[in-house]
C-alpha cells in the first residue's frame, strides 16, 4: 500500500494546509517505501515566476513539513523536479487524455470564466498531477476536498491508458478527512486560502497571528442572543485546536448565548499557540541545519527515482517506447 501526496510551494503553509492535508501526511506515514510526500515545484511554476522566490519557498516547505512532524525515517520526502521521470510520464499520459476532461477542471474553467488567458501549464496541470500519482504506484492520496476532482481525473487518465495499452497503472483513491476537509477563512466567506487573504500561517510570528485571530469577522448580534455553533467559522476554527470536551463546552455556550466573540478569539489565540509550540521550536532548530534538510531531500529523490524509473519502464514497454 503506497500513500502519496504533494503540496505546492506557493507561499508559507496556513491552517487550511495543515488540517486539510499535512496533518494527514503525518498521521499516515509508516515507512520510507510506503509513504511518499513531495514539494510540487513544477506545479508551482504555473504561478510563481521568480527564481529566488521559488527556491526559497521550496526550502521553506521542506523545513515546515519536517518541523510539523514529517519524519524522514517514516516517509520519503522529495522535490518534484528532482525526479525527471515525472515529465516524461506526463507527456505519455497527455497523449491519451481527452481535451474535454481537462476543460471541465476548476482551475482552468474558473480562470477562463473570468476572461483571463490561461497557459498550457494550467490547462494540463491535472495531467502532471496524475503523473505524480501514477509514477509511484500510489494507492491512497491524502488531500483536501478541493483536490477531489483532480484525483478523479487521475483515475480517468489511468483507466483510459489501461484500456488502451493493457493493465499498467495502479488505480489510486483520494483520502479526505471530513472534519477538516474545508477549513474556513478568517472572513467566514469560504475556505481559508492564501489567494483570498483570509489565512493564518502556521509559523507566522505570534503577534501577527494574534492580530489576525482577534480580527476574525463575526456578526453583530447582541451578546445575549443564543447562537448556532454549527457552520459558524469561529467555532469551526476553535474546534480544530480544542479537545472534544472544550468544543462541547463552547457549543453549549453558543446555544445559551450571553458570551462575547472576543473571549472565544482570545482562547483560540492561546490554543493555537500551544498546539504548534513544539513545531515552532523544531522549525527554529532546523533553520540552523540547512545541510541536513538538503540531505533529506537528496535521499528522498533517490528513493523516489528508484520506484519512478521502474514504473516508467513498465509504461514505456506497454506503449512501445
Ligand atoms: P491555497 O488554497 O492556499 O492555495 P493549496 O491549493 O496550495 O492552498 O492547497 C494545498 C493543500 O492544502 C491541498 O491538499 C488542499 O486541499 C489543502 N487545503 C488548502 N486550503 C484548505 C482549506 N481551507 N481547508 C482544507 N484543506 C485545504
Ligand atoms: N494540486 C495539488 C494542490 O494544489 C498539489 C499536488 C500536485 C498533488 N501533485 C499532486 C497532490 C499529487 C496530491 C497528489 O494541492
Amino acid at each position: 500500500m503506497r500513500i502519496l501526496s504533494g503540496i505546492q510551494p506557493t507561499g508559507r503553509f496556513h491552517w487550511g494546509n495543515y488540517f486539510g492535508a499535512i496533518r494527514q501526511y503525518i498521521a499516515l506515514q509508516n515507512g520510507q517505501d510506503t509513504a511518499f510526500y513531495f514539494i510540487a515545484n513544477l506545479h508551482a511554476l504555473t504561478t510563481v515566476r521568480n527564481k529566488n522566490e521559488l527556491e526559497q519557498n521550496t526550502l521553506d516547505a521542506a523545513l515546515d513539513l519536517l518541523a510539523l512532524g514529517l519524519n524522514p525515517n517514516q516517509a520519503t520526502l522529495f522535490v518534484q523536479s528532482d525526479v525527471p521521470e515525472i515529465s516524461e510520464l506526463c507527456w505519455i499520459l497527455m497523449t491519451t487524455t481527452p481535451m474535454g476532461l481537462l476543460e471541465r477542471c476548476h482551475a482552468y474553467k474558473d480562470k477562463k470564466a473570468k476572461g483571463l488567458t490561461a497557459d498550457a501549464g494550467l490547462f494540463t496541470y491535472p495531467v502532471l498531477m496524475a503523473a505524480d500519482i501514477l509514477l509511484y504506484d500510489s494507492d491512497l492520496v491524502p488531500v483536501g476536498d478541493d483536490q477531489d476532482q483532480h484525483i478523479e481525473v487521475c483515475r480517468d487518465i489511468a483507466g483510459s491508458f489501461n484500456h488502451t495499452f493493457g493493465e499498467t497503472f495502479v488505480m489510486p483513491k483520494a483520502y479526505i478527512v471530513k472534519d477538516s476537509a474545508r477549513v474556513p477563512g478568517l472572513d467566514g466567506g469560504g475556505k481559508m486560502s492564501k489567494s483570498y487573504n483570509n489565512a493564518v500561517e502556521v509559523f507566522e510570528p505570534l503577534n501577527v497571528q494574534k492580530k489576525k485571530i482577534m480580527g476574525i469577522t463575526t456578526d453583530s448580534r447582541p451578546m445575549e442572543e443564543p447562537k448556532e455553533p454549527d457552520g459558524d467559522h469561529l467555532f469551526t476554527l476553535y474546534s480544530l485546536f480544542a479537545s472534544a470536551e472544550q468544543s462541547k463546552t463552547l457549543a453549549e455556550t453558543y446555544r445559551r448565548g450571553g458570551f462575547g466573540y472576543g473571549t472565544v478569539k482570545k482562547e483560540l489565540v492561546l490554543l493555537a499557540e500551544q498546539f504548534f509550540s513544539e513545531a515552532r521550536a523544531r522549525r527554529d532548530e532546523l533553520t540552523s541545519k540547512p545541510e541536513y534538510v538538503r540531505e533529506v531531500l537528496a535521499e528522498g529523490a533517490r528513493t523516489a527515482r528508484r520506484k519512478g524509473s521502474e514504473v516508467l519502464r513498465r509504461v514505456k514497454d506497454a506503449c512501445g517506447l
